[in-house]
């Protein structure tokens, strides 16, 4: 059975992809092959590969009538365009087919999202619903069930929403099924829903794992919950939170929930939450185990409130670098994937460098790299990385090394909208050193500070003539620095 409006999307994108020129795009980052770009889905193993699913509008640069584009990589560097998965099509998701996940299940791929409906009610009033649906297949094509939709709001707690329900995240664990999902509780903000399930269509409600009664933001999207050196990591992404210190920032955000995990209660306990992700563009996170061992994490590189991108390209939308995820003194670390490494090109190094007032390094230039700095600052007082910089433009990356504090700033880096340019973290300076990793592509930055301990992500949209890198430095900063390019 043929989908007219599937069919239609694929044809648009085959035809429209290969006019975008390749210098246009990103280099190591996944980019929506045409139109819009929003949330990772699915992003999971299928047959020894990687597959990454996203929220997707092929016909415009705007966020619209959600379909699930696919892409799969196996090194999370190189990624295959493949043809879009689902369209909004049958009557229980026409309104949008929203986030949600992916397993393997008899060597077929099951997908689980949210189909989004609006009905009428009996006031003559129109109302959205919002229902886990799943669809089979075979890792290109896919059948909707004709169970769908297979998780309903019905089956939560007394009180909670009907209109916001979405983006269950699957796994299987000792031979179940298992979804979390984001809901809206009574009180109106967000709680994240249990479900299990032998078939991954009969699913039962297990527990509610945690709440955010009114204190981090309001619906909590996009869950994610997994095991992680000892401890349960529950990942959300809430909606109108309040800045909080350096910690949270204002708007769509992402928390990390790191806690311990009863099985046998379904009960979730929380002892702390931080930030996964200090800067300005991250959003909607979702990871995967890999056969190693690894826990890999990607996101959204964007902000809802914030639509930047490259003026005039037929694009937008970018995923950031996939993270390798680790528990280290209690806090929940990311350092980007170690396959990055087999994409590396040149490679210039300095060694015992003194960095003094305004200066820039021979060969440290360039807008795709991989540059890591081993600082010792115990005798500078103030650092400045300039990066993306020419007679015009640059991006800040500047260290306050008495307030341990980083900060990046885009406001000079060529941007025409009046946005948030600028992005604060906490960071440890310890016995006077810090080690910084700073990954640049054609239009992002991502800071990974003392071996991602803390994480800045962010945009810039700046010429990619300006290549320069200056460093500016009050006292003197004693440096190791390597630089890759990255192929
Ligand atoms: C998060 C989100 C999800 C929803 C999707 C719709 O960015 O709002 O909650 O499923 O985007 O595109």
């Amino acid at each position: 059975m043929g989908s007219t409006k599937l069919d239609r999307a694929r044809k648009y994108e085959k035809e429209e992809t290969v006019k975008i020129p390749a210098e246009q795009r990103p280099v190591f980052h996944m980019s929506v092959p045409v139109g819009w770009m929003n949330d990772p889905n699915g992003f999971s193993v299928y047959q020894d590969e990687y597959h990454l699913f996203y929220q997707y509008n092929p016909y415009g640069t705007g966020w619209d009538s959600m379909h699930w584009g696919h892409v799969k990589t196996k090194d999370f560097v190189k990624w295959e365009y493949l043809p879009a998965a689902l369209a909004p099509d049958e009557p229980y998701d026409e309104a949008g087919v929203f986030s949600g996940g992916a397993v393997e299940k008899d060597g077929k791929q099951v997908l689980i999202y949210t189909g989004v409906s609006e009905i009428d009610l009996p006031d003559g009033k129109k109302a959205v619903r919002q229902n886990q649906c799943v669809a089979v297949g075979d890792g290109i094509d896919y059948v909707k069930a004709e169970e769908n939709p297979v998780i309903t709001a019905s089956q939560l707690p007394e009180g909670s929403s009907l209109e916001d329900f979405r983006d269950p995240k699957v796994w299987k664990e000792d031979g179940m099924y298992y979804a979390v999902v984001g809901s809206r509780a009574a009180d109106g903000s967000g709680q994240i829903a249990l479900f299990s399930s032998e078939d991954l269509k009969d699913w039962k409600f297990c527990s509610i794992l945690d709440k955010c009664e009114n204190r981090y933001g309001k619906m909590w999207e996009c869950p994610d919950f997994f095991p992680l050196d000892e401890k349960q990591i529950l990942l959300t992404s809430p909606q109108d939170m309040m800045a909080e210190g350096l910690e949270f920032h204002n708007g769509n955000g992402v928390i990390g929930l790191i806690g311990s995990y009863d099985r046998e209660k379904y009960q979730f306990h929380r002892e702390m939450v931080q930030s996964p992700d200090y800067g300005l563009d991250f959003y909607a996170p979702q990871t995967l185990g890999t056969a190693d061992g690894r826990r890999i994490m990607i996101a959204w590189m964007k902000s809802w409130d914030m639509n930047l991108f490259p003026e005039g390209h037929r694009w937008n939308g970018m995923m950031t670098c996939p993270r390798e995820l680790s528990v280290r003194d209690g806090r929940l670390c990311a350092v980007p994937v170690r396959e990055l490494e087999e994409h590396y090109t040149d490679r210039t190094e300095y060694r015992g460098e003194t960095l003094r007032g305004e200066m820039e390094l021979e060969g440290i230039r360039g807008r795709v790299m991989d540059l890591s700095l081993d600082l010792d600052v115990s005798e500078c007082s103030g650092l400045r990385i300039l990066v993306a910089k020419d007679e015009r433009f640059y991006t800040e990356i500047s260290l306050d090394p008495e307030n341990e504090i980083l900060t990046f700033d885009r406001t000079w880096s060529g941007l025409r909208r009046d946005c948030v340019c600028r992005r604060s973290m906490k960071v440890r300076i310890r016995e006077g050193k810090i080690r910084l990793r700073i990954l640049l592509d054609r239009y992002s930055a991502e800071i990974f500070a003392n071996d991602g301990e803390n994480v800045m992500t962010s945009l810039i949209l700046t010429p990619q003539t300006a290549d320069r890198i200056v460093f500016d430095v009050k006292g003197s900063v004693q440096a190791d620095i390597v630089k890759h390019g990255i192929r």
